[in-house]
């Protein structure tokens, strides 16, 4: 039986982002695959049955009803018991975010073996392709996918940074692109999903608790803002006479701190700004920024998303720039489901209730059927980031909750 740590432990060598620090995991990238390969390994190693759907997200079977050579009929995975999380990561992120809750059902299935529990029903452990969005831009890709929650098209058709399509990108991993889109088999097949998860802010440190029981994940979104300008040579240009969408950005990032400050529970960040062409000795010609938004109440997230578009218009006016806003995906405020959460918490007495501004699949497999998370404490507080942390003891209490909580679901 392996601690979290230890096979977390396997794979800390993998996708290390020396100039930027922590991982660089991309989906699809040689890291993630290699990520895909340990699990698959991990899963093979413990007896369950791997399969890749056809949106790339990865299943690893416990089955009682499949084991042995008798003939199986193809429902006994309907109504599994699902877990799971991603193994993908953001630019320069930590150790835990996605790891953690693949590696914590990994530990959860040998303490379950240990325990001489037999399943009443299959359990699956998922793993979800680009969950953080951070190659192709739609945070939860695959869950997206899964549940029809993307249009197909749209999804083959999202660019990475070199261009290249997520149907291009899919092809070259074995998938067929013309599969892509909401599979009702792999949906029926979710009974319950419960998805453990490093918490990713200081909710647990100030709640003086290694455990929590999800409750809800506050709406969010993202947009990206394309100020359009006129490129020029930085030394022949007199300052009068420019349109630099440059400076139009600066003001836009200035609007958006000063607006969601603002707003009680808003939360808005630029946390990516491309220039065009991007030069030293150049005035861009265009700028894009990336904006993510978020708050509990989903019109208040609309009306923020407004006014920061309102504002963008008028400095880049201003500048003698134009400005256009692009919505790249939107995620409502989901609440758990209350019986899910009503189990969590008989299967661990104590533990306390915590919502949380981070996104997740489970957020997005909640519109299709009971979903429910724990999260696991991070001592740093820091997330998306390397100095993100999960002590060994606290990984393996998360583990030992997960399996609590599958053992009273199973
Ligand atoms: C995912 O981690 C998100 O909340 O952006
Ligand atoms: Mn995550
Ligand atoms: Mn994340
Ligand atoms: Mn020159």
């Amino acid at each position: 039986m392996d601690s979290v740590s230890s096979l977390l432990g396997s794979i800390e060598d993998v996708g290390r982002d020396p100039s930027r620090g922590g991982y660089s995991r991309p989906v699809f990238s040689t890291a993630e695959l290699d990520l895909r390969s340990w699990f698959q390994q991990e899963a093979g190693r413990r007896g369950l049955e791997v399969e890749t759907d056809r949106n790339g997200i990865l299943w690893a079977w416990w089955d009682p009803a499949r084991s042995g050579n008798e003939a199986h009929d193809g429902d006994s995975r309907r109504g599994a018991l699902v877990t799971g999380s991603h193994l993908d990561s953001v630019p320069g992120g930590g150790a835990f975010d996605g790891p953690l809750g693949v590696a914590s059902a990994l530990a959860a299935v040998d303490l379950l073996k240990a325990r001489g529990v037999t399943p009443h029903r299959a359990l699956a452990v998922a793993v979800f392709p680009e969950e953080e969005g951070s190659r192709f831009g739609v945070a939860c890709l695959g869950s997206r996918l899964l549940t029809g929650g993307i249009d197909a098209d749209a999804a083959r058709n999202l660019k990475d940074a070199d261009g290249v399509t997520f149907a291009e990108a899919a092809r070259a991993h074995g998938l067929d692109p013309a599969h892509l889109g909401r599979d009702d088999e792999a949906l029926g097949r979710i009974g319950d999903f419960v998805e453990l998860h490093v918490e990713q802010g200081r909710g647990l440190i100030d709640l003086k608790a290694p455990i929590a029981v999800g409750t809800s994940i506050i709406g969010h979104g993202r947009w990206k803002l394309t100020i359009t300008g006129q490129g020029n040579h930085a030394g022949t240009t007199l300052m009068e006479d420019r349109a630099d969408p440059m400076v139009a950005a600066a003001q836009v990032v200035l609007a958006i701190r000063k607006t969601a400050a603002a707003t009680p529970e808003a939360r808005a960040t630029v946390g990516r700004i491309q220039p065009v062409p991007g030069g030293t000795n150049v005035i861009a010609s265009r700028v894009d920024l990336w904006i993510d938004v978020r708050h509990p109440d989903d019109a208040t997230t609309a009306a923020l998303v407004e006014s920061i578009h309102g504002q963008a218009q008028k400095a880049a006016a201003f500048e003698g720039c134009t400005a256009a806003l692009t919505q790249e995906s939107v995620s409502g405020t989901v609440t758990f489901d209350a019986e899910l959460q009503r189990q969590l918490q008989l299967a661990l007495p104590g533990a306390p209730a915590l919502p949380t501004g981070a996104g997740h699949d489970a957020g997005i497999l909640a519109a299709h059927g009971p979903s429910a998370m724990l999260y696991v404490r991070n001592p740093t507080g820091i997330s998306h980031s390397p100095e993100e942390h999960v002590e060994p003891d606290d990984a393996d209490l998360g583990a030992a909750a997960l399996a609590d909580v599958l053992e009273r679901l199973l």
